[in-house]
């Protein structure tokens, strides 16, 4: 019998119809619109409805089975184009399968860190190559010609036995160089990079590291602006309470030289491992600009002064994060790299 509940029955049924595949379409269009369907069914037992209902009863049937058609026809349209695209009757509605993100590499994360915070004190990014020549990394910083930096066991010679041979920069003091060469003063720079020694490759060296050197040119630049600069860096890198110890040491390209401690940050002072029992921890070299270093790259010494200064970013991020093995950042052990994920404060 042709009822209004079974109509609307079937228009629900309609509206719910979803189909993945062209077989289900098909099925779908058997069971509604096939010899023995359910539409089809309703339209053979039309004849048995009431005269007075058949007009009304003979509209709504032609309009189900016209939805049912159209309904049909755009699953068919649908599971087509995803057939096509995948050329299998692979099931393209499945979860797909997770893509791991990556994440910054803990020495990018604190190379930024540090950088950030010369920023916040005015201070420019400079960068400069890799491949180097001699002049930049050892000649203009007042380097004698028989410094064992220049020594074969050292520094890795792109070109040996020129004049001005090529080489892997060593130190990205040859950045500091090139901006002295080329800024207007006065110049407040650092200069973050990979840089390359002939080091045998145990726990605490690698051949391939990475720093941030930094310099400050102007007129009147003292030892105590030095000082302070640094005092700011590490409260700001290692925590307000840090302390900072000044021990005396000798570069070429600086005069006076030091070398700088920062009070341990586990222990606070009292020793433990990681400071090997005396309570300070060595992050950077630093000192005033030789004049010498000033006058190569045209600066006038008799006006000028600066300081300048230099660490190493895996041996800042190994005390950040007490890493005992310098190695842990270079071999990418999605492990070791995995525990850095939420390192990055957003
Ligand atoms: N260039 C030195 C190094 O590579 C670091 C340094 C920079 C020291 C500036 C003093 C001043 O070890």
């Amino acid at each position: 019998m042709v009822t209004k509940e079974k109509i609307d029955a079937l228009f629900n049924q309609l509206n719910d119809l979803k189909c993945q595949t062209q077989k289900q379409v098909e099925e779908a269009r058997v069971r509604l619109l096939g010899r023995k369907g359910e539409i089809t069914a309703l339209f053979e037992e039309f004849r048995n409805v009431d005269k007075d209902m058949k007009r009304e009863f003979g509209r709504v049937l032609n309009e189900l089975k016209q939805a049912a058609s159209a309904k049909i026809e755009q699953l068919k349209a649908a599971t087509e184009t995803v057939a096509a695209d995948n050329g299998s009757n692979e099931d393209l509605t499945m979860p797909g399968e997770p893509q791991p993100l990556g994440s910054r590499h803990p020495v990018s994360i604190v190379r930024q860190e540090i950088v950030d915070i010369f920023r916040k004190f005015g201070y420019d990014v400079a960068e400069g190559p890799e491949i180097e020549d001699d002049y930049h990394v050892f000649e203009a910083l007042n380097f004698p010609p028989n410094h064992p930096a220049r020594d074969m066991q050292d520094t890795f010679f792109v070109s040996a036995g020129h004049i001005n041979p090529l080489l892997l920069r060593t130190h990205t003091s040859s950045v500091q160089v090139r901006s002295m060469e080329k800024m207007d003063l006065p110049i407040r720079v650092i200069c973050p990079g990979r840089v390359f020694r002939n080091e045998a490759i145990s726990a605490r060296a690698h051949c391939i590291f990475h720093q941030v050197e930094g310099l400050y040119i102007d007129e009147n630049v003292t030892f105590a602006d030095l000082k302070q600069a640094i005092l700011l860096f590490a409260r700001e890198m290692f925590g307000p309470d840090t302390q900072i110890r000044m021990r005396p040491s000798y570069f070429p390209f600086t005069e006076p030289s030091s070398e700088i401690d920062v009070s341990c940050n586990i222990c606070h002072g009292k020793g433990c491992n990681i400071c090997k029992g005396t309570g300070w921890l060595e992050i950077m070299g630093c000192g005033m600009v030789d004049p010498n270093v000033l006058e190569a790259s045209g600066i006038d010494s008799k006006k000028y002064s600066g300081f300048a200064f230099g660490m190493g970013i895996e041996r800042i991020a190994m005390l950040k994060w007490q890493v005992n093995d310098l190695r842990h950042y270079f071999e990418n052990d999605l492990r070791f790299l995995r525990e850095f994920d939420s390192a990055i404060e957003v």
